[in-house]
């Protein structure tokens, strides 16, 4: 079979099941925000009694033995800290879901008030997420720099995700593909979103095998790919520059060096919220 008609029906393949995929996180998401805010909740109140339960032992401590004393209020210190523990694990949890059902909850192509950094980040780490569970030794470092308090701005976000997803599955892939013959060498993706005037700046940089001139020249052409197939479509970068130059008149530039590592940011001018 021709390589682009195959590559084609891998892709529509693939977009089969991401759509499939997308509705069926958004209804997980959903059904799962209600029992973590209950875990959270109960956590918090049982914080909250063992103060109480260590105000009764001290009003009473002259009833019991030092020793006694002593265990009762290192195990209410451990509980205590346990508590605390599923508190932070469950709010991280409800932070993922949230980032689900921000980039859900638009229709296709609907550019609605958003938390940039919030979609940035998620996808960050599903990406991650993903290549951890589909390559081996997959193990790298993630450098993360949000500037605080970003308005919330107009964007389409589930095309933005998409965007970030596609760029940081490459980065992803870059890393891992340079650590597969450099056992020395340390993978590492630096990601940022900020501000600067009138335009909002995300930048996703690795030190992974970068591109060769080739490459870069064909980078958005579609189905243009360095991967083996199954691992690669070459439609990812097309469909970036589509989301970030087409739909939100933004603009995508991008640095490689072979060898050393690829860096791309998005500037996308800032929509603000009426
Ligand atoms: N971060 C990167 N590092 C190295 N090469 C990259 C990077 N991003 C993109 N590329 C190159 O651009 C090609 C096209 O990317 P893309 O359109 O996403 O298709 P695919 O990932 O399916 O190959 C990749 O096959 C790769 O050669
Ligand atoms: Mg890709």
């Amino acid at each position: 079979m021709d390589k682009q008609v195959e590559t084609l029906q891998q892709q529509l393949k693939e977009q089969e099941k991401l759509a499939a995929l997308g509705m069926l996180s958004a209804g997980i998401a959903h059904e799962i925000q209600n029992p973590l805010n209950f875990v959270i909740n109960f956590s918090k109140m049982s914080g909250k009694l063992m103060s109480d339960l260590i105000e009764i032992v001290e009003d009473n401590k002259d009833k019991l033995s030092e020793e006694d004393l002593e265990e009762v209020n290192d195990i209410v210190a451990d509980l205590k800290d346990n508590m605390s523990k599923i508190v932070e694990h469950g709010e991280r949890a409800i932070s993922i879901i949230r980032g689900i059902l921000l980039v859900s909850r638009g229709k296709d192509g609907e550019f609605i008030p958003s938390d940039v950094a919030h979609i940035v980040k998620e996808y960050v780490w599903l990406s991650y997420h993903a290549m951890r569970a589909n390559y081996k030794n997959f193990n790298i470092s993630i450098h993360e720099n949000y500037q605080e308090n970003i308005p919330q701005m107009m964007v389409i976000p589930q095309d933005l995700s998409r965007a970030v997803l596609n760029v940081m599955n490459n980065a992803c892939y870059a890393v891992w593909k340079k650590q597969q013959d450099n056992p020395e060498y340390e993978p590492k993706i630096e990601v940022s979103v900020k501000t600067e005037g009138n335009n909002l700046l995300i930048n996703i940089s690795d030190n992974g095998e970068g591109m060769t001139d080739e490459a870069k020249q064909r980078l958005y052409d579609n189905f243009y790919t360095t991967k083996p197939i199954g691992q690669g479509t070459g439609l990812g970068m097309g469909i970036t520059r589509d989301i970030i130059e087409s739909r939100h008149g933004g603009k995508i530039t991008f640095d490689s060096v072979l060898n050393e590592g690829t860096s791309f940011t998005f500037q996308i001018p800032i929509r603000q919220v009426k």
